[in-house]
């Protein structure tokens, strides 16, 4: 059967879930990958490379839906532009993209703004290429993914002194609750812009780490850092979380127990 979703970024964190839900229910997926191997992807997955462009055409010959996974540090308004461009071409008629709670309210302004927090305006413009590429489409916005902030917090326990961001609150929700949000998308009809999801609580920084510590039985020593500039204070202000939208099931505490148990 030819496939007819297309997965950007479907050997990440979160488009791997999102592949195994689409063939769960029996869709017919391809995955757009710069590299031949790795996570296994159930075989149909097509070489390319969204920042240079090549094999993106061929990536979307014939497919009806894609789901836009895939994210860069940097170039994800590039990449995105790159995707719709051959997109429009192929004829793809709905794609379904996932951006960050607060694209729209973290302020990118200074080099300090940008070297921490660019993330944010890249993602606000990547939606902004979506929006305006003239294919029907689905934005998600989402919060800080658990198992990627696990993945930060345990890199930063390697360190007998832990420098902690004052201030800074994070509303972590589990990649799988965002995956199986993009596949709801991707099956039903474009909706454009649909309602955020966050995770079910915000915690300080340091309250996350502190979870960390307090699972895998470590002690620390805390360094509180505050960061300059005007998107550091509109983090703090509370710009990448969605009270009013904790409808992720998941808390952090559950996944510490999930990830930390012994074998
Ligand atoms: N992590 C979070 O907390 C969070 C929160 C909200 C939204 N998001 C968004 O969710 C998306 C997925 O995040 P994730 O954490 O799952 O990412 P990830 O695990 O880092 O995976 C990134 C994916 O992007 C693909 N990719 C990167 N550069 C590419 C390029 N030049 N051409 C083609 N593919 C490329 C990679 O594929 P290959 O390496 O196989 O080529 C990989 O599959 C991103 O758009 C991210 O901005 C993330």
């Amino acid at each position: 059967m030819a496939s007819s979703i297309l997965v950007t970024g479907g050997t990440g964190r979160l488009g791997t879930l999102v592949v195994g839900r689409l063939r769960a229910a029996s869709e017919s997926v391809r995955v757009l990958s710069r590299h031949a191997h790795g996570t296994d992807d159930g075989g149909a997955r097509v070489i390319g490379d969204l920042a240079t462009g090549a094999g993106v055409e061929a990536a979307v010959a014939g497919i009806r839906t894609v789901v836009h996974c895939a994210g860069n540090a940097k170039g994800d308004a590039a990449m995105t532009r790159t995707l719709v461009r051959a997109a429009q071409d192929a004829g793809v008629q709905h794609l379904v993209f996932i951006s960050v709670v607060g694209a729209e309210r973290v302020p990118v302004v200074s080099g300090v703004d940008r070297a921490v927090f660019g993330y944010f305006a890249a993602k606000r413009a990547a939606e902004q290429v979506v929006a305006e590429s003239g294919i029907p489409y689905s934005t998600l916005r989402a919060t800080q993914f658990q198992e990627s902030m696990l993945a930060v917090v345990r890199q930063m326990a390697k360190s007998p002194v832990i420098p902690a961001p004052t201030g800074t609150r994070f509303q972590p929700v589990a990649v799988d609750e965002v995956a199986a949000a993009l596949v709801e998308l991707a099956l039903g009809e474009p909706a454009g812009a649909v309602p955020d999801l966050g995770g079910p609580r915000a915690y300080l920084m340091a309250d996350l780490i502190r979870g960390y510590l307090a699972a895998t039985g470590r002690r620390r020593l805390f360094l509180p850092v505050r960061f300059p500039g005007a998107a550091a204070a509109a983090i703090r202000a509370g710009a990448n979380l969605v009270p009013e939208r904790a409808v992720g099931k998941q808390t952090w505490e559950e996944l510490l127990a999930e990830q930390t148990a012994a074998p």
